[in-house]
C-alpha cells in the first residue's frame, strides 16, 4: 500500500479512537516505522511500503488505539533539547517542567545535585549536560524507573557523575546539595479517574498520585528537607495546576520558606523556589531575580 493511504487510513482510525491531533501522530509513527525524517517522508508519500514497514505502522498505530502515548511507542522523547529514553516505567518527562531547568539555569551552576523521584532522570541528567562540574544523586522508589534513568544517564555520557539510587525519598540520603530538584507525585486521588486515558492508563501510578489531597510529598520533605540544602542553595519543585498557595503554606510551617514561584510557558505556576529560613539576609533569596525570567506581575511572588 502507498504511504499516502496508510496515512489517511490511520487518521480515520485514530480519530475513530478518539486521539486528539490524529494526523500529527499518525505523521509520527509512519515516520518511526519508516525510519525517515519529516521532510523525506513528505517526499515518499506516494511510493510503496514494504511489509516490515505496514506491520511496525500497523503495531504503532493500534498502540496508539488504546492510548499508549506516543513517546512510549517510539521509546524516547525530547526534552530541553536532548532524546531521552521513555518507557512505562517512568514518567514522560513534560514539555512544562522544562521550567525547572530554566529556574535553575537561571540561578547559576550547582556543584551537588540531589534529584528526589528522579524517574528517567530527564531533569538531573539535563542539569549535569549543562553544567559539566557538577554531580548528581538521583533517587527513585521504582527500580523499574532506575534502570531507564541509567540508561539514559550512559546514553548522555553523564554515568560518571550521576548517582542513581533506590530510596524512599530522603530516607539513606546524607550531606548536603547545592540544588535540590523534586517533581514529585502530586495529582490529587480524586482526580486519577478523570485523567486521560494517555496519564491514566499507561503512566505509573506511582509517578502520578501520593494519594490523598496530593499534597503529601511536600508535607513530608518540608519536614527535614533542611538537613540536605547548603546555606546559600535552594530546592526547585514542580506543582501541579492550582497548588500554589497550600505548598507555600506547607513550608511556611517548617524551617523552609518559599521565596519565589515561577510560571511555565502557560501562564500556570509551576515551579516553587524553597530555601533555608536562616539564609534570608545572608544571602537574599536568588529566586527573587525574577525580572531575568521575565516576571514581573506581583500575582506570581508569594
Ligand atoms: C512525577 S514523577 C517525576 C519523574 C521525573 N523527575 C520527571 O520530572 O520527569 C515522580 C517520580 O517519583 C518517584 N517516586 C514515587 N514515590 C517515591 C518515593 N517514595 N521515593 C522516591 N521516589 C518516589 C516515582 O517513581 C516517579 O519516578
Amino acid at each position: 500500500m502507498k504511504r499516502s493511504a496508510m496515512l489517511a487510513q490511520a487518521v480515520r482510525r485514530l480519530q475513530a479512537a478518539g486521539v486528539e491531533g490524529a494526523a500529527r501522530d499518525a505523521r509520527l509513527l509512519l515516520r518511526h516505522a519508516a525510519g525517515l525524517g519529516a521532510a523525506e517522508l513528505t517526499a515518499r508519500l506516494a511510493e510503496e511500503a514494504d511489509g516490515a514497514e505496514c506491520r511496525r505502522f500497523a503495531d504503532a498505530i493500534a498502540a496508539r488505539c488504546r492510548r499508549q502515548p506516543v513517546s512510549q511507542i517510539l521509546g524516547r522523547r525530547a526534552f530541553f533539547g536532548r532524546e531521552f529514553r521513555v518507557t512505562p516505567d517512568v514518567l514522560d518527562p513534560r514539555p512544562e517542567s522544562e521550567t525547572l531547568i530554566e529556574t535553575a539555569l537561571a540561578r547559576g551552576p550547582a556543584a551537588r545535585i540531589l534529584d528526589l523521584g528522579t524517574g528517567s532522570g530527564a531533569l538531573m541528567l539535563t542539569l549535569l549536560a549543562e553544567w559539566p562540574e557538577a554531580r548528581g544523586l538521583g533517587i527513585d522508589a521504582s527500580p523499574a524507573a532506575l534502570a531507564v534513568a541509567r540508561e539514559n544517564a550512559r546514553a548522555l555520557g553523564l554515568e560518571a557523575r550521576a548517582e542513581l539510587r533506590q530510596g524512599d525519598w530522603l530516607d539513606g540520603v546524607k550531606g548536603r546539595f547545592d540544588l535540590v530538584i523534586c517533581n514529585p507525585p502530586y495529582i490529587a486521588e480524586a482526580e486519577l479517574e478523570g485523567l486521560a486515558p494517555e496519564l491514566r492508563d499507561w503512566e505509573p501510578r506511582i509517578a502520578l498520585s501520593p494519594g490523598g489531597d496530593g499534597l503529601d510529598v511536600y508535607r513530608l520533605l518540608s519536614n527535614t528537607l533542611w538537613l540536605h540544602i547548603s546555606a546559600d542553595g535552594a530546592a526547585l519543585f514542580e506543582i501541579g495546576y492550582g497548588q500554589a498557595s497550600e505548598v507555600r503554606k506547607i513550608f511556611t510551617n517548617s524551617r523552609l520558606f518559599v521565596s519565589n514561584l515561577i510560571p511555565d510557558m502557560n501562564g500556570v505556576p509551576r515551579c516553587v523556589i524553597v530555601q533555608r529560613r536562616h539564609s534570608i539576609g545572608k544571602n537574599p533569596p536568588k529566586g527573587l531575580e525574577s525580572a531575568k525570567l521575565g516576571l514581573s506581575s506581583p500575582q506570581h511572588r508569594v
